[in-house]
């Protein structure tokens, strides 16, 4: 496989930016300059195509340039809709007004650029609204960038120490230059765990519980039935504002989010990725009574929410479209990216058996994570104790040399797309048998 021209680009980036990738999280290897993506594809500088199944991290649920989202954003440059930065449009109102007739549990809401900024207004919202300071996170959840929540994602079992109930897990922070303190504050606990959730809310002073309902940032580890209830009634007992990132569940699984398909109502909800189909949309919705704290008369208890760039029309045009066609076409849809899902899974099942490979296969709907370990995972400790993580990485390398584009870092989350097909999956499965055959 030739990467010299991606080799070169790499080279010649290096010289001003750090690294020469603009997010830490897309430096790996192999090194791959990529320049065009389409539908289920991306090419690389080489001209290499792949069938895509990172998605850019998952954004992509309509597929690479969706025609119907890509002709809304022309159309809204064609027809001045500028950045305005002042007072409201009818664009943003519009896209409000869809997410809170998709997310029932949205009461009110709020557009920021990503996720992570979406995150950072919920704890800020949480505390004001309960005058507490600490938070509650998961192992192995991921919900941004920014201090406090960014720790403790993918920890070898020698830093985050054996498995424990009714206790919490260090503070392994993912960024050096946090400040002191931010450890006293985060509560970090295993997923899927509730006798450690009312540990942590009868000993701490805890403001919210945030975390993905499935934690997808170490593949798809889904929540024990009635664990999420568990959350709300305990959220509900202790006071604790339930802040739902539904960043990669939410619009990937259902129109309504995850949450729709639990039957939950989080106090908050968190979007980003699918919302706009791969532009740069993050969104916070909830309670009116929460979410209102933004425009609160007492400005010693107003949240501050600003941005230069809030709302800003392409996003939103795009957020607009990708709704609309998710609303106006989910009957057949998700059914469609279930199929696709299961097709995927059971060939995945199926080649592993034949070729005598223990793995298993974590699927929701389009959301896909093949694990070299004979259960599916519970919690993060779950995984880092019996995956095999250097099989899986060699796994997807192989895959990448033969055109076939997972993220190559154990357990990261496989996407389809709207825009792929049968025979995608079916090219996939052919390939995953050459991999076994090759021995890898
Ligand atoms: C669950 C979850 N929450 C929050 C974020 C942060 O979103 P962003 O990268 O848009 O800041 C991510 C990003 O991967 C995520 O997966």
């Amino acid at each position: 496989m030739d990467l010299s021209q991606s080799a070169e680009l790499f080279e010649a980036n290096r010289r001003f930016i750090p690294g020469g990738v603009v997010s830490l999280n897309r430096r790996v290897e192999p090194e791959i300059a990529f320049v065009r993506g389409k539908g289920s594809r991306v090419w690389d500088a080489d001209g290499n195509e792949y069938i895509d199944y990172h998605a850019a991290f998952a954004p992509y649920l309509l597929g690479h340039a969706d025609p119907e989202v890509d002709g809304a954003v022309r159309r809204a440059l064609d027809d001045g809709w500028t950045l305005m930065g002042s007072g409201t449009t009818p664009w943003e109102g519009r896209a409000a007004e869809l997410m809170a007739g998709c997310v029932p549990s949205l009461e009110k809401v709020q557009f920021t650029l990503s996720g992570s900024e979406a995150t950072y207004h919920a704890l800020r919202l949480s505390r004001a609204y309960t005058g507490r300071d600490q938070i509650v996170v998961m192992q192995g959840g991921y919900n941004g960038w920014h201090d406090e929540v960014a720790c403790n994602v993918m920890n070898p079992i020698e830093q985050v120490g054996p498995r424990v109930s009714r206790d919490e897990y260090p503070f392994l922070p993912m960024s050096a230059g946090m400040p002191s303190g931010v450890a006293d504050r985060v509560h970090v606990l295993n997923f899927n765990d509730l006798d450690a959730v009312e540990w942590a809310f009868k000993s701490f002073p805890v403001a919210c519980l945030m975390s993905e309902p499935i934690l997808q940032n170490v593949g798809i580890v889904k929540p024990k039935p009635g664990y999420l209830e568990g959350i709300r009634e305990l959220c509900d007992r202790y006071g604790v504002v339930w802040v739902m990132d539904e960043v990669k569940t939410g619009f990937r699984h259902a129109v309504g989010g995850y949450q729709s398909l639990a039957g939950v109502s989080p106090d908050l909800s968190i979007f980003g990725k699918a919302i706009a189909n791969g532009y740069p949309l993050g969104a916070i919705g909830g309670r009116a009574e929460i979410m209102d704290l933004f425009i609160h008369p007492d400005l010693s208890k107003r949240v501050m929410i600003a941005g230069t760039y809030n709302g800003h029309p392409v996003p939103i045009a795009a957020a607009i479209a990708t709704m609309e066609k998710l609303t106006r076409e989910g009957e057949y849809l998700y059914p469609r990216l279930e199929a696709m899902g299961k097709r995927m899974e059971d060939g995945l099942k199926e080649t592993c058996a034949v070729f005598g490979v223990t793995a298993t296969v974590a699927r929701q709907g389009s959301a896909f994570c093949l694990y070299f370990m004979d259960h599916e995972p519970t919690d993060w400790h779950d995984i880092a104790e019996h995956h095999d993580m250097a099989r899986d990485l060699r796994y997807r390398r192989a895959l990448i040399e033969r055109g076939i584009y997972q993220f190559p870092l154990p357990t990261k989350q496989g996407s389809i797309s709207a825009a792929h097909t049968d025979d995608d999956i079916d090219r996939t499965l052919e390939a995953t048998r050459e991999v076994f055959r090759s021995g890898v």
